[in-house]
């Protein structure tokens, strides 16, 4: 899906800026020609009091709760009409928030899809309409009608899993040969894959030489994928991998794709009476870091959603002032359609060892952490 041996260097270049659309364009002044590149002359941006339509996913996470409310006060902070939802009943409930979010006029359109290649024809009617689509920490995949994505960078968040996995082992677990069994997020989230990816690229070498020793042998991406990131269908697996494959093995490590999947995978580890395997996460949610601390799961990363909801809403200011809008990757995620210019932050790996320093400025952790 992407370039990813660029992945670091585009993060640290200088930002490449883009010019896609910039909010409502003015019909009038169309002159028929599209050179591809939208004139900022014919922006008309929009101002306070604008609406701006907000669709999440299902709360799968702690990150996704958070960012609603940081997007309800931040967007009335700078002015506009946030309209901010959920869709927890799936799909069609999500398609049917965007047609609403469209009707009502909203001048842009930030989505966090449950699944990103479902949603065709909304985009489309969004574009026909003048409106400005950003994919938020999920990208929209086979429509041209997307014209940012702001993320953390996903493969690097798998890497940093992947490496997690390897220091957790050598410090925990003596000497290698590790036991260990893989988990993947939800088939139909694009991040899910690219998390794998991430972290297969730092694991994959030790499968081949050795180190790790796969015991089911299950380490394809659809082998090891969570349906709708769900705790009980990893814990359903867990159960499964730990019932067939370890009655006289030890299971040493466990890759989680994220916060919710690893306690689930402990919870199942804690029932079958097995000692406790490395285990990584994401998100920085409340109870993996306590447990981090606690010297339970592993790892998490800190993806801070403060500064991905802060960033959006600079983005959707610049749109609203027809600005050029700062992009820092425009080659890595090409969505089937097109590569979508991205913002990519930079995620950090958690450790019991960095939680106080890492969570130093995060009011709710660091009171767990200090
Ligand atoms: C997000 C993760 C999250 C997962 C489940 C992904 O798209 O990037 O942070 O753990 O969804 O909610």
């Amino acid at each position: 899906m992407r370039n990813f041996a660029k992945s670091l260097a585009a993060l640290t270049a200088i930002s490449a800026l883009a010019l896609t659309s910039c909010g409502r364009e003015d019909a009038g002044t169309d002159t028929g020609t599209d050179t591809g590149t939208a004139a900022a002359s014919t922006c008309e941006g929009f101002e306070d009091g604008a609406a701006i339509g907000v669709a999440l996913p299902q709360k799968t996470s702690e990150n996704w709760v958070l960012a609603e409310q940081l997007f309800n006060e931040g967007l009335s902070d700078a002015g506009y009409e946030p309209s901010v939802q959920f869709a927890n009943g799936g799909v069609s409930e999500q398609q049917a928030q965007i047609n609403a979010m469209i009707t009502n006029g909203v001048e842009v359109l930030v989505v966090g899809a449950i699944d990103g290649a479902q949603l065709g024809n909304q985009l489309q009617q969004a574009k026909d309409a003048g409106i400005t689509v950003l994919a938020y920490d999920r990208l929209l995949t086979n429509t041209e009608n997307v014209d940012y994505y702001v993320a953390y960078d996903n493969f690097k968040v798998g890497e940093l899993q992947g490496q997690a996995l390897l220091d957790g082992l050598a410090e925990r677990k003596g000497e290698a040969p590790y036991n260990i069994e893989l988990f993947a997020g939800s088939p139909d989230d694009a991040n899910a894959q690219v998390f794998f990816d991430g972290a297969m690229s730092v694991l994959q070498p030790k499968i081949d030489d050795g180190t790790l020793n796969v015991v089911s042998g299950q380490t394809a991406f659809d082998q090891a994928v969570t349906q709708g990131w769900k705790a009980e269908n990893a814990q359903k697996r867990a159960d499964t991998l730990l019932s067939g494959n370890y009655a006289s093995e030890d299971l040493d490590g466990v890759l989680s794709p994220n916060d919710t999947l690893a306690r689930a995978v402990l919870t199942s580890v804690k029932a079958a009476g097995k000692d406790i395997p490395v285990v990584t996460g994401q998100d920085s949610e409340v109870e993996s870091v306590k447990s981090i601390v606690a010297g339970e799961q592993y790892s998490t990363i800190n993806k801070d959603t403060r500064d991905l909801v802060e960033h959006t809403i600079t983005m959707v200011e610049g749109l609203g002032a027809c600005e050029e809008i700062e992009v820092n990757d425009t080659d890595s995620y090409d969505n089937g359609v097109k590569t979508v210019p991205a913002y990519l932050l930079e995620p950090q790996i958690v450790t019991e060892e960095n939680a106080a320093d890492a969570y130093a400025d995060d009011p709710t952790l660091s009171e767990i952490t200090k």
